[in-house]
């Protein structure tokens, strides 16, 4: 396809910063904005990481914690400067592996953690990103990476409400950059394949019961899952190419479910 509707998906000349991009969805992230043409500043607290996919992409590389405000603050003043200006803001880092299980269970030390993470740092680089793109004048898109956890819950009380705040996050950085011309969206994937190997399919008999509400919650919806499989991270990245480009010039505020139709069921 070359003119007409390709324009509206290419991202040449824009400079996209995505966190947590040393693998998993970010890494597909990266790649999808780099195939639709944009510069992409891969950032990771494993820089070495960080460093394998800008180079798989041809894109740029920093070690970046976002629980770090006064880094966060570096890292997007870098990318402007090094790379020319900041369009596009991904925030994907986050972490839930560890975090489950029974509410009595969870220590201060586990939620704080989390939270510091997928809610701080998801503040942290919407503050320092909307104050560039704000003085740049030229508008900019904000994607947060949520979860279709945040309106379903199954990880747990600490992940579930975590997606759910950058949910509504999302909503009201939406309205107030709008002025600006800043679109602030959040992604919700579903079930994503991060691990090696191909997606694997879903469906067959549903899973005997444990009795942990959540695990069961979770484990009927994956053998449902109508689109039959996990989803490759490159699919979450398809979704934030439409996010970026001017594919979505009019759409603000939304929490796009990317999900192989988890949350119909
Ligand atoms: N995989 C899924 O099924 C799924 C579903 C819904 C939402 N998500 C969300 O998608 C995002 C990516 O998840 P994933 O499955 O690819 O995870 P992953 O663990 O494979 O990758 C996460 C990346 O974030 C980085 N990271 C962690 N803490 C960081 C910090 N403090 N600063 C900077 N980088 C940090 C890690 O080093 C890693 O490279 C997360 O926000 C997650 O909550 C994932």
């Amino acid at each position: 396809m070359t003119g007409g509707a390709a324009n509206w998906i290419d991202l040449t000349g824009r400079v996209a910063h995505v966190t947590g991009g040393a693998r998993g969805i970010g890494a597909g992230i990266c790649r999808a904005l780099a195939m639709a043409g944009a510069t992409v500043m891969v950032s990771d607290m494993d820089a070495d990481g960080a460093r394998a996919t800008a180079d798989a992409i041809g894109g740029h590389a920093m070690g970046l914690d976002v629980t770090d405000r006064n880094a966060v603050d570096r890292a997007m003043h870098a990318t402007r400067e090094q790379l020319g200006g900041l369009d596009i803001l991904v925030n994907n880092a986050g972490v839930y592996i560890g975090y489950g299980g029974p509410v009595r269970e969870i220590t201060d030390a586990m939620w704080r953690t989390l939270w510091s993470v997928n809610v701080d740092g998801v503040f942290y680089c919407c503050r320092a990103a909307a104050a560039i793109m704000i003085d740049q004048g030229r508008g900019g898109r904000i994607i947060n990476v949520s979860s279709t956890q945040a309106v379903s819950p199954g990880v747990g009380v600490t992940y579930d409400g975590s997606k759910a705040a950058v949910a509504q996050m999302t909503k009201a950085l939406a309205l107030e950059l709008a002025p600006h011309g800043i679109n602030v969206n959040a992604l919700a994937p579903g079930p994503t394949w991060v691990r090696d190997g191909e997606p694997p399919k879903t469906g067959g008999q549903p899973p005997n019961r444990t009795g942990d509400p959540l695990a069961d919650t979770v484990a009927d919806r994956i053998a449902r899952l109508p689109l039959g499989h996990w989803a490759d991270p490159i699919e979450q990245g398809k979704a934030v190419v439409f996010l970026a480009s001017s594919m979505s010039d009019f759409v603000t505020g939304i929490y796009l479910p990317v999900d192989g139709g988890w949350l119909t069921l």
